[in-house]
């Protein structure tokens, strides 16, 4: 790129959020012009889980709406951006590709280029655009559909050293939430009501702690925090508010273990490859966890490695980060053409396997 300046439109649609930003990106960093989200929590909120239909309706109800007002936020007209990049994976299907084709549309009829983007890339990229970051750096990427510890390379470029093989930790607030009758997105009420609990009450494993290596496992805790809660109902008849913020805080605090020691594991492989300005970063809703974010700063410290975490807005998903994966992409001029389309499953580290196990965004890569 020769401009001393550029602007990328960002859209995000590959699961319950229709997101658009326009990002300004120039040779002291980036800025953020507009990022706009609607949610569709309202939507989902009666069936306790994201509807892959109702969101993909959703998507293309709002995704003209919400790039609309990403431009006018930012005060600049579809003319003036200079590329376009849109999630183009993974996700659910549907949603994914209500973006590509609005995309590609916006794309062939104002003659901008089209950039494909990976959701994935997007929250493992974001370290380097709030924080101008070098690679190669370690990321935890921990959001409702994925876990697992990247070290970022390139924008191109990602080594998976650890990840869930079963559900999602994000999924795992979110099943918990609905198992203790609290609202969803389950992460945001297990931590509130964990601020007036007791995390010693209940005594729920740490799931695959002990094993070697940084791979994690999170459907036991879940089934063990539903047996606790199975258990007061019959003694009780029901459970007390006490009951259910006891129960999230020890959920809360099983989570927290389990991802704090497997983060050392992490960290102390990723120093093995470099130990020039390391850096760890965490990335995706989880990350917005206060008590896991506090943790895993101190360990940060302790190994005297950069911690680098996002601000709240920027760890859940949000077309911001989108923007900048694909000013990545732009900055060395690398564009898709028509034939780009959604995909399902699309693993950053595409040299190793995927790891097994299913939810909310599918297999997770
Ligand atoms: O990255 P994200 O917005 O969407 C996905 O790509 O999945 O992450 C959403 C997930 C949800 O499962 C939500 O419960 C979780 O992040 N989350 C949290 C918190 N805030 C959001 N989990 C724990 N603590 C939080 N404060
Ligand atoms: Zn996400």
């Amino acid at each position: 790129m020769d401009l001393d300046k550029a602007l990328i439109l960002g859209i995000e649609s590959s699961c319950d959020d229709t997101a658009a930003s326009i990002l300004e990106i120039n040779p002291n960093g980036s800025h953020i012009k507009s990022s706009i989200i609607r949610n569709q929590f309202n939507l989902h909120q009666e069936y306790g889980g994201v509807v892959p239909e109702i969101a993909a309706r959703a998507h293309v109800e709002l995704i003209d709406v919400v790039v609309e007002e990403a431009l006018k936020i930012a005060n600049v007209s579809i003319q003036d951006v200079n590329a376009i990049g849109v999630t183009a994976g993974p996700g659910l299907i549907g949603g994914v590709m209500s973006g590509v084709m609005f995309a590609k549309g916006l794309s062939a009829s104002t003659n901008k280029p089209l950039i494909g983007v990976n959701h994935l890339a997007g929250h493992a990229l974001t370290p380097r655009l709030t924080d101008r970051v070098n690679f190669p750096y370690l990321v935890l990427l921990v959001s409702g559909g994925h876990c697992q510890f990247l070290i970022v390379h390139s924008h191109h470029n990602y080594e998976r050293i650890g990840g869930t093989i079963d559900d999602a930790p994000g999924e795992a607030f979110d099943k918990t939430a609905r198992l203790l009758g609290l609202l969803q997105p389950g992460g945001p009420s297990i931590e509130e009501a964990a601020k007036t609990g007791d995390e010693h009450r209940f005594d729920l494993p740490r799931p695959l702690l002990n094993r070697e290596g940084c791979d994690f496992s999170f459907s036991g805790l879940k089934t063990a925090l539903m047996r606790k809660r199975n258990d007061l109902i019959e003694e009780q008849g029901g459970l007390f508010k006490q009951d259910i913020c006891d129960l999230s805080a020890s959920f809360q605090q099983a989570m927290h273990d389990v991802i704090v020691k497997k983060s050392i594991r992490a960290i102390d492989l990723y120093c093995e490859i470099t130990n020039e300005n390391p850096v760890f970063s965490i990335a995706g809703g989880v990350a917005a966890n206060k008590k896991i974010r506090q943790s895993l700063e101190n360990i940060c410290k302790t190994k005297k490695v950069t911690f680098s975490a996002p601000p709240l807005a920027l760890c859940t998903d949000n077309a911001a980060i989108i923007a900048y994966a694909a000013a990545e992409r732009f900055l060395n001029d690398d564009y898709d053409d028509m034939t780009l389309s959604a995909r399902p499953r699309w693993p950053l580290d595409n040299k190793k396997s995927a790891i097994l196990g299913s939810g909310k965004k599918g297999p997770k890569a």
